[in-house]
């Protein structure tokens, strides 16, 4: 951690304590309060985590003000444009940019890892056909542990390697064999002479009664969806995995972990709910009654794919996002689909609302996305997998940056207690 150049002093009861303030590359200065509870006897309190950072990182940061996202410094409309997913995943991974050599090797590396364990068709087996996909997906990840030994010991370099290139390898396989199982088609088995994203759209959409052609506007459209969900610095997910590791539990226990945080809809879960909102909205006519919902304190609805806790701008993501299913939709003949007519017009109804403008709520990475998977022949309920495989690396990344921290401990949070004071126990006959 860089030296603090500066402090804050804190009085209390008329005793001073001086805490020592970080200045980061880009973004708010940090208040360094690790000695205060030692110091001054006292917690800070801050259940949401709005004003706390968590740890330090080089991966990636959020200017939330101004709608900007970069990993390793290099802004996302950049490498979404210019690069690709695995060449993302080397970078979140490694820290740089790979030189031809250097992606080609990884990417042999991640291709001859995307097969599973034959023993874990089996595991899949135990499930109802009707289960969630992320419900299989949360239980097969965690299992991996059963199966991976040689690679669950986090204290050893290249177990963590392995793990790693594990996990982004085999996600796909994973999340589309929870697909095919629960429309009872067969597994599909990965292909080395294909690219990450056409390999998972073959997996997902292959039958073995016709050969399946990768259409390579989608793949490419896949391949985008998937660099845009890499990484998003400490959010809730992340935060899981992070929480998890400090346990010193192994990689796919906390990636497991990572997944069941994600499924909720005020996070990964909000693609689907987001779509499901726009299909109940149905047509335009009926958006002023859900923008009244929206507003109303009384209801619990909101509107999912806005707001966000960082972003009081638009979201990167969601800008290129929108241009691609632009692209798809029009490709695929439905550029003229209801639910992109809904979400357009949702959009621009809310972002002209006073209620939306004064409260910062543009649409987020979630809003665009589903309309693409949808077009894609996607169901509602592999919106979120897809969510998860594309920030496994994301969790890794950070997972394997926690742990490269000599100094890193267990995270365990205090609280502001407000139950009972001590008291003595009453006899069951005296109550
Ligand atoms: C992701 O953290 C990340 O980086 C996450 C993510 C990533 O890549 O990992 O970006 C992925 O999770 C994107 C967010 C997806 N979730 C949704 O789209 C669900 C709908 N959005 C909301 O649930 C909400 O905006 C959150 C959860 C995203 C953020 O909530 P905050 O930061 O806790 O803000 P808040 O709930 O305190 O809301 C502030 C105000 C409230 O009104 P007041 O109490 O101040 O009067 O804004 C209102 C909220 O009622 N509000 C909304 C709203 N979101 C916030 N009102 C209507 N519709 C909404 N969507």
């Amino acid at each position: 951690m860089s030296e603090a150049k500066k402090t804050a002093t804190l009085t209390i009861d008329g005793a001073s304590y001086e805490l020592p303030i970080h200045s980061p590359t880009c973004g708010p200065d940090v208040l360094d309060i690790r000695k205060l509870y030692g110091q001054a006897g006292v917690f800070t309190y801050d259940p949401g985590f709005t004003s706390t950072a968590s740890c330090e990182s080089t991966i990636t940061y959020i200017d939330g003000e101004e709608g900007v996202l970069t990993h390793r410094g290099y802004p996302i409309g950049d490498l979404a444009g210019k690069s690709h997913y695995l060449e993302v995943c080397y970078l979140l991974l490694y820290g740089t940019l790979p030189t031809a050599t250097e992606l080609e090797t990884f990417e042999t590396t991640i291709t001859r890892h995307t097969m599973l364990h034959e023993q874990m068709a089996t595991f899949f087996r135990g499930f109802r056909r009707d289960a969630h996909p992320m419900a299989i997906m949360v239980g097969v990840v965690g299992a991996m542990s059963a199966f991976y030994h040689d690679s669950t010991d986090i204290n050893d370099p290249l177990q963590r390697e392995i793990a790693s290139h594990r996990l982004i390898a085999k996600m796909p396989t994973i999340a589309a064999m929870a697909y095919k199982y629960t429309i009872g088609q067969p597994f599909v088995s990965p292909r080395n002479d294909l690219d990450y994203a056409s390999n998972f759209l073959r997996m997902c959409f292959a039958v073995p009664a016709e050969d399946y052609e990768v259409n390579p506007i989608l793949s490419r459209a896949m391949d985008r969806i998937f660099t845009l969900h890499a990484d998003h610095e400490q959010n809730a997910s992340t935060s899981t995995v992070r929480l998890a590791s400090s346990s010193g539990a192994n990689p796919f226990a906390c990636i497991a972990a990572g997944i069941a945080c994600l499924w909720g809809p005020a996070h990964g879960g909000a693609n689907q709910a987001c779509l499901e909102m726009l299909k109940e909205i149905g047509s335009v006519d009926r958006i002023p009654e859900f923008i009244a919902r929206a507003k109303d304190k009384s209801d619990p609805f909101r509107l999912m794919g806005f707001g966000h806790r960082v972003y009081k701008n638009m979201d990167p993501r969601a800008t290129v996002m929108k241009q691609s299913a632009d692209e798809v939709l029009e490709l695929l003949g439905v550029d003229d689909n209801p639910l992109l007519q809904v979400a357009s017009e949702l959009e621009r109804i809310a972002l002209s609302d006073p209620y939306f403008k004064e409260k910062k709520l543009f649409p987020n990475v979630d809003f665009y996305s589903g309309i693409i998977l949808e077009a894609m022949g996607f169901p509602t309920s592999m919106f979120t997998p897809i969510f998860a495989m594309s920030r496994t690396v994301g969790w890794i990344s950070q997972w394997k940056e926690q742990l490269s921290d000599p100094g890193h401990k267990i995270g365990r949070p205090r609280q502001l207690y407000l139950g009972e004071d001590v008291r003595a126990y009453t006899d069951i006959e005296n109550r």
